[in-house]
């Protein structure tokens, strides 16, 4: 059995809702207090984060049983599926957030018959060049040298949340840097390292005939609307929807605009 850390509540049809970086599954809570009285949420912390292991005990085949094993997208998204398997969940609704966004889409690459529809908030499908995966696995070498406790927050915050936010949702900024400041290093190494080595997922998104939405902040500056519309269109039953006045973090930074957004789309997808 593996030891994903999860967190899960509300009763309907599962939806499985990924994590961005370097957060962990305690970014959804204000979506899911919004949507328990009709979707069932599962989030885990991704292996390093939150309240999982580094050294995740996957079973799942993809994990190659290799219990210290290189940080690979593939690897967290097995971990994901393997979860899915202790719940007994053959299929659900898989969801992600910027890296949780890069997870789904290997999970849709490793195991596509078990989404039953793709929600990407706030990712790109596009990999890293050789600027960015140098850029993170620096941050990777310098999280591991001396930790993250005073540098990685006042690097991220601004990038992570909109202008809007930082202007005017003064605990949104101060939620978040107690999140990212939560983090154990190794973690914030081992998925940086991963997100470096990700492959491109444009052909990924093109070969998915399910439901997809695609939801990103008008501020978003990491992973910008370009982006967005990019994987929209990419998609052969894809949706997209852009949320004024919030960032990369859009679900965090505007709840009930996020759940405004994405609930009639869950119905409608059952
Ligand atoms: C995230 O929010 O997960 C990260 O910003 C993603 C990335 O660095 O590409």
């Amino acid at each position: 059995m593996g030891d994903v850390h999860y967190i899960e509540s509300g009763v309907g049809a599962p939806l499985v809702l990924l994590h961005a970086f370097p957060l962990d599954a305690r970014m959804w809570n204000p979506v899911r207090t919004r949507l328990e009285d009709r979707t069932r949420m599962i989030a885990p912390d991704q292996r390093g984060l939150g309240e999982s292991a580094l050294d995740g005990s996957s079973a799942h085949p993809l994990a190659g049983g290799d219990r210290a094993a290189a940080p690979d997208v593939e690897l967290a998204a097995a971990d994901v599926l393997e979860l899915m398997d202790r719940l007994e969940l053959p299929r659900a609704v898989v969801g992600g957030c910027s890296m949780g966004g890069y997870v789904a889409m290997a999970m849709l690459r490793a195991a596509p018959e078990r989404v039953a529809g793709l929600l990407l908030v706030d990712t790109k499908a596009t990999a890293d060049g050789p600027d960015q995966q140098a850029n993170r696995r620096a941050v990777a070498d310098r999280a591991e040298s001396s930790g993250t406790g005073d540098w990685l927050a006042a690097d991220m915050l601004p990038n992570l949340l909109g202008d809007t936010t930082r202007q005017q949702r003064p605990e949104v900024v101060e939620q978040v840097r107690g999140l990212i400041e939560e983090q154990p290093a190794a973690g914030v190494a081992w998925a940086q390292r991963a997100m470096a080595a990700r492959p491109d997922s444009t052909g990924t998104l093109r070969g998915f005939g399910g439901p997809a939405l695609v939801v990103v902040g008008a501020e978003d500056g990491i992973t910008p609307p370009q982006e967005a519309a990019k994987m929209a269109d990419l998609l052969p039953d894809g949706e997209l929807v852009t949320l004024p006045e919030v960032g990369h973090l859009s679900a965090l930074e505007d709840p009930d605009a996020f759940t405004a957004a994405i609930g009639p789309w869950l119905n409608r997808i059952g």
